[in-house]
């Protein structure tokens, strides 16, 4: 296990670009199809006003970008993440679909470069998992929005029905991983995900420790049988 953080993210980080050609085919099929579906509810929960300017980080592939976009046609979408050539891929994308109003931009979510208060609200989709400073990520998605506006994550979570967690436990940990590694070719990242969910908190301690870095009326919803959870914040008036 590495405990170096530099090292960790930097494993991160070359693992997404690794995994970038098969990363949205392998998604639907983790996922049974519905991760899209999980975009679009995490996309409204954002509740943009008008003409917004919405960052979503650790975009990927774009396509919560996307789903941002569709739910609110009117607002312009920054996708930033902290792998290029996972990003490479989201950029193709967007121009693919021919989608306007999304820019990208490269950014590690512990440290962006954008000004204090810039968004009217922030989205991230499988990002919290993955970053080795938790407390000082949620520190930085706060300071980058507007106050008053929302910051919603979507990501894996521990489900809590005794029967399911058992067979999640099963397929995540044990079925999944051989999956990934057929579809990617890259055994080893999908082995990283159970390890990685395995080290994160669950959506209640989750909410905690989103209310303890200083998010108002923190709230959350599961999903998939209780495997995602979508939480959302308000950022404080300062
Ligand atoms: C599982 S993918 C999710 C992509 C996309 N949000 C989606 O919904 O499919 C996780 C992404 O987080 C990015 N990421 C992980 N840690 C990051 C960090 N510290 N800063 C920016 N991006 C990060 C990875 O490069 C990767 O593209």
């Amino acid at each position: 296990m590495i405990t170096d953080p530099t090292e960790r993210a930097r494993r991160v980080q070359t693992m997404f670009g690794r995994i970038t050609r098969r990363y949205d085919l392998m998604n639907f099929v983790m996922t049974g199809g519905r991760d899209q579906a999980w975009r679009r509810i995490a996309a409204a929960e954002l509740a943009l006003p008008s003409n917004a300017l919405c960052l979503d980080l650790a975009t990927g592939t774009a396509d919560l970008a996307l789903a941002v976009r569709a739910r609110f046609p009117d607002s312009r979408v920054v996708g930033a993440d902290f792998s290029e050539t996972i990003l490479r891929a989201g950029v193709a994308k967007a121009a693919r679909k021919a989608v306007g109003g999304v820019t990208f931009a490269v950014g590690d979510a512990l440290s962006l470069s954008f000004p204090d208060a810039t968004f009217d609200g922030l989205v991230s989709g499988f990002l919290l998992r993955n970053v080795v400073d938790l407390r000082r990520c949620l520190r930085e998605l706060m300071r980058v929005c507007k106050p008053g506006s929302r910051v919603v994550s979507m990501e894996i979570t521990h489900p809590q029905t005794p029967v399911f967690r058992s067979l999640f436990a099963l397929y995540f940990n044990h079925i999944m991983p051989v999956i990934g590694g057929v579809i990617s070719g890259d055994y080893n990242a999908y082995k990283y995900l159970p390890t990685s969910l395995a080290a994160f908190p669950a959506a209640e301690p989750l909410k905690a420790i989103m209310q303890e870095v200083g998010f108002r009326e923190v709230r959350y919803r599961l999903l998939g049988l209780g495997s995602m959870a979508v939480h959302v914040g308000i950022v404080p008036h300062p």
